[in-house]
């Protein structure tokens, strides 16, 4: 019998591109994880096709239609908990998730960001990282708090920035090391290999293979 994967709840508002990652990840019968359903906030959201294509659960929670962010949130979270969701993954979900939110999922939301955090948080991130003139670019998969793309780090990915570069070019760059991280991330975070460690996370001593893909490539071994 295989074993119990974790159940992902995706949220999205735009083309989805991390949550095919994540589905083709799920795709895989040896990945600890499978996406149970995804919500969009976006009616037109391309990653709304893509979710129907792997056949998974694809549901529109518009939040033009209610009055209060706590009301868009309990529709949310009514669809999550009917979906069984155990982990939130954020994949270019453009709307904050309040504190009350995440006390219904302890510990166990994420979010890719691309950026190496804390460097560039928020909005326009790549156009951020051109502007400050920096050398090294990338993407970081934590744990989401209350603030802004501040939570524990689990993983980071680094791209060179080059001279010719603009926002589309750097941009797509990342976007194909975040495709990879994600996926690497949400095993770590779902088998317990990183667990949750005050500001921090930490990487059980167990993870070898993983861990080492973690590492940058010039780092000791
Ligand atoms: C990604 O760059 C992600 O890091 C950011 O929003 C973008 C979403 O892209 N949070 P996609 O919808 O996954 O293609």
């Amino acid at each position: 019998m295989s074993a119990r994967r974790a159940r992902l709840g995706v949220l999205v508002s735009g083309g989805g591109s991390n949550l095919q990652a994540l589905l083709d990840a799920a795709g895989q019968a040896d990945y600890p994880a499978e996406v149970a359903c995804v919500l969009s906030n976006v009616p037109t959201a391309f990653a709304l096709e893509r979710a129907r294509k792997a056949g998974v659960r694809a549901e529109v929670v518009d939040h033009k239609g209610f009055g209060s962010k706590v009301d868009f949130e309990a529709a949310v979270l009514g669809v999550l908990a009917d979906a069984g969701v155990e982990w939130v993954c954020l994949a270019g979900f453009m709307r904050l998730v309040s504190a009350d939110f995440l006390k219904r999922f302890p510990g166990h939301v994420l979010n890719i960001h691309p950026s190496l955090l804390p460097a560039f948080p928020g909005l326009h991130a790549q156009r951020q990282a051109l502007e400050r003139g920096v050398k090294v670019a990338g993407c970081t998969v934590h744990y989401v708090d209350a603030g802004t793309d501040t939570g524990p780090i689990i993983a980071q990915a680094a791209v060179p920035v080059l001279p010719d570069d603009d926002e589309a070019s750097l941009s797509a760059r990342i976007l194909a090391e975040e495709h990879r991280l994600y996926p690497l991330a949400v095993r770590l975070a779902v088998t317990g290999a990183v667990t949750l460690d005050g500001a921090r996370t930490k990487v059980a001593a167990r993870v070898t293979g993983d861990a080492g893909a973690l590492r940058s490539p010039g780092a000791p071994k």
